[in-house]
C-alpha cells in the first residue's frame, strides 16, 4: 500500500472543495456541443473526463451532485464508502473496493443528479479511486450541498447529512 504523502506528492493531487485530493487525468479534446446535450448543460462539454481523488479516514467527501453519471474505480487503500440518496428521495450505500466476496465492488456508478457523500470508514487509512465521468466534469455541473436545503428536503436522512456535509 503506497503512503499518503506519496501518492499526494507523486501524482501531485490538489485539495479537492468537496473534501479530500485529486488530480484530472484526462479530458477528451473534442467537445460535445450544447445543442445535442439535455437542457441540464450551460455549455459545450468535453466528451469526457477522469480524475484521481483520494480520501483520508479523518476526512469526508461531503454531499454534492453532479449532472452527469459518475463512475468509481477502486486502486489502492481501503474500501470507500458512498452514501446516494436519489432525485426520487431513495437512501443507499455501497462500499467501493476490492473485496468482493464481502459484497465490495470495484466499479460503481452513481447516478445522475442523486446526492452523494463519501467516507471511509477503516481507522488511520485513505481510499485511492477513480471518477470517470461523460459529458466531461464541469464545476457548473456540479453543486456542494448546503446542509440546511438538504435536511429540508430529506428530513429522515438528518444524521447522515448533517455528519456528511460541511454547512
Ligand atoms: N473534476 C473536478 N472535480 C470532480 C469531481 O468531483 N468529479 C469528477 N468526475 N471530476 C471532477
Amino acid at each position: 500500500m503506497n503512503s499518503i504523502e506519496n501518492l499526494i506528492s507523486e501524482l501531485n493531487l490538489k485539495p479537492h472543495p468537496e473534501g479530500g485530493y485529486f488530480k484530472e487525468t484526462y479530458r477528451s479534446e473534442e467537445e460535445i456541443p450544447q445543442g445535442i446535450l439535455s437542457n441540464k448543460f450551460t455549455g459545450n462539454r468535453n466528451y469526457s473526463t477522469c480524475i484521481y481523488f483520494l480520501l483520508e479516514s479523518d476526512n469526508f467527501s461531503a454531499f454534492h451532485k453532479v449532472n452527469q453519471d459518475e463512475i468509481w474505480h477502486f486502486y489502492d487503500g481501503s474500501p470507500i464508502r458512498l452514501h446516494i440518496i436519489s432525485e426520487l428521495g431513495i437512501y443507499s450505500n455501497q462500499l467501493i473496493g476490492i473485496d468482493i466476496q464481502n459484497g465490495q465492488t470495484p466499479q460503481f456508478v452513481v447516478k445522475g443528479g442523486s446526492w452523494f457523500a463519501a467516507e471511509v470508514e477503516a481507522p488511520s487509512s485513505y481510499s485511492f479511486v477513480g471518477c470517470t465521468v461523460s459529458p466531461g466534469f464541469s464545476f457548473d455541473d456540479f453543486e456542494l450541498a448546503s446542509r440546511d436545503r438538504l435536511l429540508n428536503m430529506f428530513p429522515e436522512n438528518n444524521k447522515l447529512i448533517k455528519r456528511l456535509t460541511r454547512g
